[in-house]
């Protein structure tokens, strides 16, 4: 699995968080650093849609990209991730996508277009922290009926491979699933759609 990408994302997500602190003491400075980045920069902080290039992701890996100030996650799930997703349905809060966390076009188990690839907003529903890609199958730590996905630390809510939340954690919803579309196979623009285009 590729790690490097999580924790790299996740420690430019946090700089950015607390830079987004540090300005509100300092309004007077703001407006001279937003107008001296390139434009590309500045659309993308003002949420313009953002390329995600996952031709070298292996199945089981996860990648971040950042849209909008948030880490978005594409993973690329297994055969058996897929059959297990299946198997979860009773232990899930909202196991058929009835919140409206995600576009229409991802109201299906899979929370996807395409059932290999899943799209997330990774920042979990509770307060907002950044939960943990846990894929493996029955670690210690979260018992032996894990079947992969998304812990977080803060409380303790758990996400299954597709982005639902377990019952009975703090967590209310699913995950987001922001919107997207395929530009080829193997890449995604995040934050535009077919129907927003
Ligand atoms: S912020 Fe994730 S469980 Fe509270």
């Amino acid at each position: 699995m590729s790690t490097d990408g999580v924790d790299t994302s996740r420690r430019r997500f946090l700089t950015a968080a607390t830079s987004v602190v540090g300005a509100v003491g300092a309004v007077g400075m703001a407006v001279p650093f937003i107008t001296s980045m390139n434009p590309s920069a500045r659309a993308q902080a003002a949420g313009a849609p953002v390329e995600a290039d996952f031709s070298k992701l292996e199945p089981g890996a996860l990648l971040t990209v950042e849209w909008r100030g948030k880490p978005v996650w594409v993973i690329r799930r297994t055969e058996q991730n897929l059959a297990d997703l299946k198997t979860l349905t009773d232990r899930l809060r909202d196991p058929n996508s009835e919140v409206d966390q995600q576009p229409p076009y991802a109201k299906n188990e899979t929370r996807s277009i395409k059932p290999e690839f899943g799209v997330m907003v990774g920042i979990c529903t509770h307060l907002g922290c950044s939960p943990t890609y846990r894929p493996e199958i029955a670690p210690a730590d979260l018992g032996a009926d894990w079947k992969g996905g998304f812990f977080c630390p803060c409380h303790g809510s758990r996400f299954d491979l597709a982005g639902r939340v377990y019952a009975g954690v703090p967590a209310p919803t699913n995950l987001v699933v922001p919107p997207h579309m395929y530009l080829s196979d193997t890449r995604i623009l995040v934050g535009k759609d077919e129907g927003a285009a």
